[in-house]
Formats: C-alpha cells, sequence, structure tokens
C-alpha cells in the first residue's frame, strides 16, 4: 500500500535492510486489489520474482556449493605467563559474517577462530585457537581449500619465552623486560605454497596510515589474490565496530597493476555478503 510503503518507519527499516545486504523485489506500481488506491505497493509480478532469483542465482548461488572455503578470524593472545597475555582489538566479526555466508551459499566452511565474545556461526566447522602457532597448526590441518580469507589479527609477535608462573614484582620499582619473537605469517606461508595453495587466497589489511600503499605491498609480499584494505585509525571506529569501510586490492588492472575497487560504508554482514559474491563469481571465472 502506498501510504504504509512510503511511511517514515517503513522507508527507515528498508534503508536498514538494503544497508544489511538484503534485496528487494518490487513492491511495482499500479492498482492495490482491496482498497482501490494506485500507487507503489503492489506485489511484483510471480514471473518477476522468479527472474529475480534466478539472476542472483545465477550470479553466485550454485558456484560455492559444496566447495571448502577456509576462514579466519578473531585475535590471537600470546602467553606471557599463566595469567597474562599480549592480544589487539579484533571482534571476529568481519571473519565470523564472512564464514556465515559463505556456508549461506552452500561452502563447506571451516573457521580458524582465536579468542571472541561471539557465537560460532551456525552450519560452519570451528576450531577455536588461542595463539598464532597454535591457529598456523589449524590452518595446515584444513587443508586442502578452494578458497582462503585470511581475515584473523594475528599478533605479529610473541613473547620468546612463556614464564611457567606468574611473574612477580620484585620490589626494584623497575619492570620486567619482555623479549618478543616474530609469529609466523600464516597467509604468506598460505599464498607462496607450491602445493596446497587454494584457487583463491584473500588478505585482510588493517592499516592506519597509507592504507592503499601499504596494502599493495602485502598482496605481493604475501603472495595473495586479493587483499580487502581497511583504515583502522582510531577515528574510524572498524576494530571491534559493526560497520566496515574496505577496499579491494587485486591483480585485475591491466598489465598486471594493482586495481583498487573502493566499496561504500556498510555492515560487516552486508561486506561478508559482497564478498562473498565477489568470491563466487571469481571461482565460476577460473
Ligand atoms: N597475517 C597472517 N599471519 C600473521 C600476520 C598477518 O596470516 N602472522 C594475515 C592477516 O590475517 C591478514 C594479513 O596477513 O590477512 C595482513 O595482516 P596485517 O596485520 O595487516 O599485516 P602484517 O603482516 O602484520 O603487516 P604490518 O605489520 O606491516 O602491518
Amino acid at each position: 500500500n502506498p501510504k504504509m510503503w512510503s511511511h517514515p518507519a517503513t522507508v527507515r527499516n528498508v534503508a536498514t535492510l538494503r544497508a544489511d545486504g538484503v534485496r528487494f523485489v518490487g513492491p511495482a506500481t499500479g492498482e492495490m486489489a482491496e482498497s482501490g488506491e494506485a500507487g507503489i505497493g503492489r506485489m511484483a509480478e510471480p514471473l518477476e520474482i522468479a527472474a529475480a532469483l534466478a539472476a542472483m542465482i545465477g550470479a553466485a548461488g550454485q558456484i560455492l556449493v559444496g566447495r571448502h572455503v577456509l576462514v579466519t578470524s578473531g585475535p590471537t593472545h600470546e602467553p606471557i605467563d599463566p595469567v597474562r597475555y599480549l592480544a589487539n582489538r579484533s571482534s571476529g566479526r568481519q571473519g565470523h559474517a564472512i564464514a556465515a555466508a559463505a556456508a549461506a551459499a552452500g561452502a563447506r566452511v571451516t573457521l580458524v577462530s582465536g579468542p571472541v565474545a561471539i557465537p560460532d556461526p551456525a552450519g560452519v566447522t570451528v576450531v577455536h585457537v588461542e595463539t598464532a602457532l597454535e591457529m598456523q597448526d589449524a590452518v595446515a590441518k584444513a587443508l586442502p581449500a578452494d578458497v582462503a580469507v585470511m581475515t584473523a589479527a594475528v599478533a605479529d609477535w610473541r613473547v620468546a619465552a612463556e614464564r611457567p608462573s606468574k611473574m612477580k614484582k620484585d620490589g626494584s620499582g623497575k619492570p620486567p623486560a619482555l623479549a618478543l619473537t616474530e609469529n609466523p605469517d600464516i597467509l604468506a606461508g598460505i599464498g607462496h605454497d607450491r602445493k596446497l595453495r587454494p584457487r583463491l587466497v584473500i588478505g585482510f589489511a588493517a592499516e592506519t596510515d597509507d592504507l592503499i600503499r601499504h596494502a599493495g605491498e602485502k598482496l605481493k609480499r604475501k603472495g595473495a589474490d586479493w587483499i580487502v584494505a581497511n583504515d583502522v585509525s582510531p577515528a574510524g571506529g572498524v576494530m571491534g565496530g559493526t560497520e566496515n569501510t574496505v577496499h579491494i586490492l587485486s591483480r585485475d588492472g591491466s598489465g598486471g597493476k594493482v586495481a583498487v575497487e573502493d566499496w561504500p560504508k556498510l555492515g560487516k554482514d552486508a561486506v561478508a555478503a559482497r564478498l562473498v559474491e565477489r568470491i563466487a563469481r571469481a571461482i565460476g571465472e577460473k
């Protein structure tokens, strides 16, 4: 009904759903069934609805059915002693949303997740890990995969020698020195794997400065096909937030140049849905 459709509450709700990635078919314009009114509010014709569904399914729907998609998500915790650890602000929301969207598209999904406070997505095999070394191990065990999406904020460093018992103040007033050692780069390991490299390897780049340049360097260094770059400077509120403004860097540019696709600010679920659609198209073309 035209009045219901143009009601501010409906307009707000529709905008929210669209931002979440929900697609609409109709309403159409014409005469209303019962009230005798005319305007926007008619149900779309059944054939039009069927055609819209066919177009969606054709675009991405069947391609991922039965494919294995591996996703890493969340932070890693690197123990200092039995009660303390090094961590970061990753919530796991974006990675978990991607795992859920891939499962919804029919993929067999393995999600290797660091410690997060959000539930396991439905229909996904979840492997819970704590440290970068455990994540590396779980990723290796999950291979082979058709697609790898590495969203985890893996700690760059771990404590060189984890203390077996709680560190105590020694009364001197001097803080203890923590020696760190670099963690393995899990994405680069997969991206450069000659035998088990998935057909599509996607990394994320969280940057606070010079986003595109740094993300472009990561694309090459880590042997990824795409890098999903996002600005995590404190003003952006992305880390731990529910929205994301991302840029997709790929090697699709002419002459092997890095191509950059800028996406609008979207909810993390909508970013996941769009990314999975793009993944399906790429796998369909390969
Ligand atoms: N990554 C990974 N293993 C690591 C570090 C990062 O798999 N030890 C992956 C992340 O999951 C992400 C991508 O690499 O997909 C980029 O992560 P980021 O932290 O932005 O990059 P770094 O390698 O840490 O680079 P820098 O320290 O220069 O920012």
